[in-house]
C-alpha cells in the first residue's frame, strides 16, 4: 500500500480553504485522514472530499493531534495563534497568511524558484503573497539570464483575494448598480463594481511613505524568495472588479539585453509558465482564461527602450490557485517527495 498523510485544512470553509481541498483532490495527493477546521460558526457543517462527506470541526488548540501536514488559510491572527500548536503536535504547517513570511527562520517558497528552501523548515513553511508568487515565477528565468536590477509592478487584483464575502459583495453591488438600487457594502471602503481601488485594505495597514501593506509585501517577499536583496522593487497594488485571476504589468530593468524572442524562449522553457504572446491574434493572458488553471501566463512582451536594457510583461495567474492553494499543495508535494 502506498503511504498516506494526515492533513488538516484550517479555514476549510473559506475561498482559499475550499480550493486547497479541491487541489488536494485534483492532484490526487495521498491524503489519509483529512481534518477540516474553521470557526465555531461552521462547526457541524458538511463538506465533500473525493466523494466522501466530512464534518467541519471548530479549530482548537488540540486540533492537530496526529496531523502531519497542516494547511493554514484562516487569516494572519489565526495562524499566529494556532500554527505553533500544529508544530508542537509534530505537523509541518504550510501557512498561506503573512504571519511568518518575513521570519528569517521560516522559508518562503515558490517551488519553481527556491524549492530547496522547503527542506530548511523547522516546522513552518510560508506561502508567499499571491501577487508576488506569479511575478517571481516569471522573474526567475529572466534574472538567471540577465540579472534584474529593478522591477516596477502594477497589479490588477481580483476580489477573491479578499475572501468569499468580497466575491459576494462584487456580485451583489454590480447587480444593485445595474438596477439603480442602494447597496450597503461591508468589505470594500468604496464601490468596487465598475471601479478600481488603488489600495488592498484586507492586506493590512499603511506603511512608511504611504505604501500599502500589500505593496510592501511584494517588495520584501520578492527579495527573500529570489534570495537577492539587490533587486530594487516598487509596486502599486490595485483591486479591480474581477472575481478570480490577478493581472500584473511588470517592467524590469536588466544588466544585459533580453530580446523579445529570448524572453519568450526563456519563459516558454520555464516549468508551469505559459507564454501567450501574439498581439495580432489578440492572444495575451486574461484573468478569465487563467481562472481554475495551475499555470502562470505571460504575454505582451516588449523591450523597454527608455532604459538601457528593459522589458515590459503582462503576467496573469489564478490568485486562489498558484497565488494560494496550489502553491501550498505544491510545497506539500515536494515535502513528501523529499
Ligand atoms: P468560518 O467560515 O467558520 O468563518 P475567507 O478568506 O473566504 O473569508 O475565509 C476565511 C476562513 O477562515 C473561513 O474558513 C473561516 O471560517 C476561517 N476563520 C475565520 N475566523 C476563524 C476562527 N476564529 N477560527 C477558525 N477559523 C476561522
Amino acid at each position: 500500500m502506498s503511504k498516506t498523510y494526515s492533513v488538516a485544512v484550517v479555514g476549510a470553509t473559506g475561498a482559499v480553504g475550499q480550493e486547497m481541498m479541491r487541489t488536494l483532490e485534483r492532484r490526487n495527493f495521498p491524503v489519509g485522514e483529512l481534518r477540516l477546521l474553521a470557526s465555531e460558526r461552521s462547526a457541524g457543517k458538511k463538506a465533500m472530499f473525493k466523494g466522501k462527506e466530512y464534518t467541519i470541526q471548530e479549530l482548537k488548540e488540540d486540533s492537530f493531534e496526529g496531523i502531519q501536514i497542516a494547511l493554514f488559510s484562516a487569516g494572519g491572527s489565526i495562524s499566529k495563534k494556532f500554527v505553533p500548536y500544529a508544530v508542537k503536535s509534530g505537523a509541518v504547517a504550510i501557512d498561506n497568511t503573512s504571519a511568518f513570511r518575513m521570519d528569517p527562520n521560516v522559508p518562503l517558497v515558490v517551488p519553481e524558484v527556491n524549492p530547496s528552501d522547503i527542506f530548511k523548515n523547522k516546522g513552518i513553511i510560508a506561502n508567499p503573497n499571491c501577487s508576488t508568487i506569479q511575478m517571481v515565477q516569471v522573474l526567475k528565468p529572466l534574472h538567471d539570464f540577465a540579472k534584474i536590477k529593478r522591477v516596477v509592478v502594477s497589479t490588477y487584483q481580483a476580489v477573491s483575494g479578499a475572501g468569499m464575502k468580497a466575491m459576494e459583495e462584487l456580485l451583489k453591488e454590480t447587480e444593485a448598480v445595474l438596477q439603480k438600487k442602494e447597496y450597503k457594502r461591508s468589505i470594500f471602503p468604496h464601490q468596487i463594481a465598475f471601479n478600481a481601488l488603488p489600495r488592498i485594505p484586507q492586506s493590512g495597514g499603511i506603511e512608511e511613505g504611504g505604501y500599502t501593506n500589500e505593496e510592501v509585501k511584494m517588495i520584501k517577499e520578492t527579495k527573500k524568495i529570489m534570495g537577492d536583496n539587490s533587486i530594487a522593487v516598487t509596486a502599486t497594488c490595485v483591486r479591480v472588479p474581477v472575481l478570480r485571476g490577478h493581472s500584473e504589468s511588470v517592467n524590469i530593468e536588466t544588466e544585459k539585453r533580453v530580446t523579445v524572442e529570448k524572453a519568450r524562449e526563456l519563459l516558454a522553457a520555464t516549468e508551469n509558465v505559459i507564454v501567450q504572446d501574439d498581439i495580432e491574434k489578440e492572444l495575451y493572458p486574461l484573468a478569465i482564461t487563467s481562472a481554475d488553471k495551475f499555470e502562470t501566463f505571460v504575454g505582451r512582451i516588449r523591450e523597454d527602450d527608455t532604459v538601457k536594457y528593459g522589458l515590459n510583461l503582462w503576467v496573469v495567474s489564478d490568485n486562489l490557485l498558484k497565488g494560494a492553494a496550489w502553491n501550498a499543495v505544491q510545497i506539500a508535494e515536494k515535502l513528501i517527495a523529499g
